[in-house]
């Protein structure tokens, strides 16, 4: 009898955080790595959040909560649905776990039966796959190439569905490639969606805030009311408030299905930190005023990081809408041999050389599901971003 369980076999660790650690790791040994693998603002959680958790710590909340969210916080976070994307749900509509990674994880694990399959656009988050195949269903890719900006045709999402179709994971503006869905373009998935009822969605909705020149964000909720009814809409405050070790991120849809993923966090890691849901609910409820600033700040990152890498030789580097990614195409690198003498075959190859050769991490395009490119995350200084571009660059000049 095999000691670890099967399911094991089925996924991989997540290849975004062994980027990070492999960069950490040269770092501490000495080398002036780069990284750009890790998916996370750069800056610290705002002061007015911060003391929101210090007053929790001292008025003693500090015990075991509600196992899906306190009251104030789901009100906050009906106030903050009404607010900004005009979507009315009740608190036993909404749910809390901790990060939006856990709200994902809970809904699949919830709803997903042997052969259930989850219709996930690609390039995509690299935890869909794994998690999908976790929880025991099938994930069905779409690929959305370059060519389309890399977003999927209603066409394509047509043809991938069937009747054992359970999900559509959406999550725009995406992580790794920065796409936003136009209000018209989503409304056309809608509408596809709106002929398979027993299709839902799950929108992750994690990069709301991360938007960039005339692009608006949408969800599919609001572009279609009626699909209210069978979307999981999922957001967090990790990337809009500089809060990703604090671990709070949060859904709301049918009730059913929240008393369900309820039920999963009960039994599995109960309550997030309360300390954590008292500074989300500052987050939240407090002033808005530091998203803007940070909003502007990574668009010039953006600017400056696309038009560094399509300096680069055999890259082509697509102008993102939002997130604080971009994806580049290296199909011009593919077949020929780095400065120190590596055979690049693959964005992998690609990757590795680049970090040997010159101390840049950046995560490989297999990792997400689309080749041959890799991702770069510019949540980083502008000296870091601009040397990593210079070091690209050169890596790039030096194939032959
Ligand atoms: C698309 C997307 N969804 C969800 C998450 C998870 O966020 P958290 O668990 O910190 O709320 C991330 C984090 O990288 C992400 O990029």
């Amino acid at each position: 009898m095999p000691f670890l369980a099967d399911a094991l076999a089925r996924v991989k660790p997540s290849p975004t955080i062994a980027v990070t650690t492999k960069a950490a790791e040269l770092k501490a040994a000495g080398r002036d790595v780069i990284g750009l693998g890790a998916g996370e603002p750069d800056f610290d959680t705002p002061e007015n959040i911060k003391a929101a958790g210090i007053r929790a710590i001292e008025e003693g909340k500090t015990k075991y909560t509600a196992v899906d969210g306190i009251p104030e916080l789901k009100a906050a976070i009906c106030a903050k649905f009404e607010r900004e994307n005009g979507l009315s749900y009740t608190p036993a509509q909404v749910t809390v776990g901790t990060g939006g990674k856990q709200v994902l994880y809970n809904a699949l694990m919830a709803t997903l039966n042997p052969g259930d399959e989850v219709i996930i656009p690609a390039p995509y988050w690299v935890s869909y796959p794994d998690m999908v195949l976790l929880a025991g269903g099938e994930p069905v890719t779409v690929t959305g190439g370059l060519e389309t900006g890399f977003k999927i045709t209603p066409e394509a999402l047509e043809a991938a569905i069937t009747p054992r179709s359970k999900w559509l994971i959406f999550n725009s503006p995406s992580n790794p490639t920065g796409a936003g869905y136009s209000r018209d373009e989503l409304k056309a998935l809608t509408d596809v969606l709106m002929r398979h009822p027993q299709v839902h969605v799950m929108t992750d909705d994690m990069y709301e805030h991360l938007t960039f020149g005339d692009y608006k964000f949408c969800t599919p909720a609001e572009v279609e009311p009626g699909l209210y009814g069978r979307t999981l809409t999922v957001n967090g405050v990790s990337k809009a408030y500089a809060m990703t070790g604090w671990r709070i991120g949060y859904a709301a849809g049918p009730e059913e299905l929240i008393r369900a993923m309820r039920k999963i966090q009960s039994q599995s890691t109960s309550n997030p930190s309360s300390i954590s849901q008292w500074a989300a609910v500052e987050a939240l409820n407090g002033p808005q005023d530091f998203i803007e600033p940070n909003r502007a700040l990574f668009e010039r990152r953006r600017d400056l990081v696309v038009e560094g890498l399509n300096a680069c030789p055999g890259i082509t580097c697509p102008v993102p809408d939002g997130a604080f990614y971009v994806y580049p195409d290296i199909s011009g690198c593919l077949g020929k041999t780095s400065a120190g003498g590596a055979r690049i075959e693959t964005d992998e190859d690609f990757a590795t050389a680049l970090l040997e050769e010159e101390n840049v991490a950046v995560v490989f395009g297999a990792a997400f599901g689309l080749s041959p490119n890799f991702r770069v995350s510019y949540a980083t200084s502008d000296a870091a971003l601009t040397e990593a571009c210079a070091r690209i660059k050169r890596f790039c000049e030096g194939l032959s």
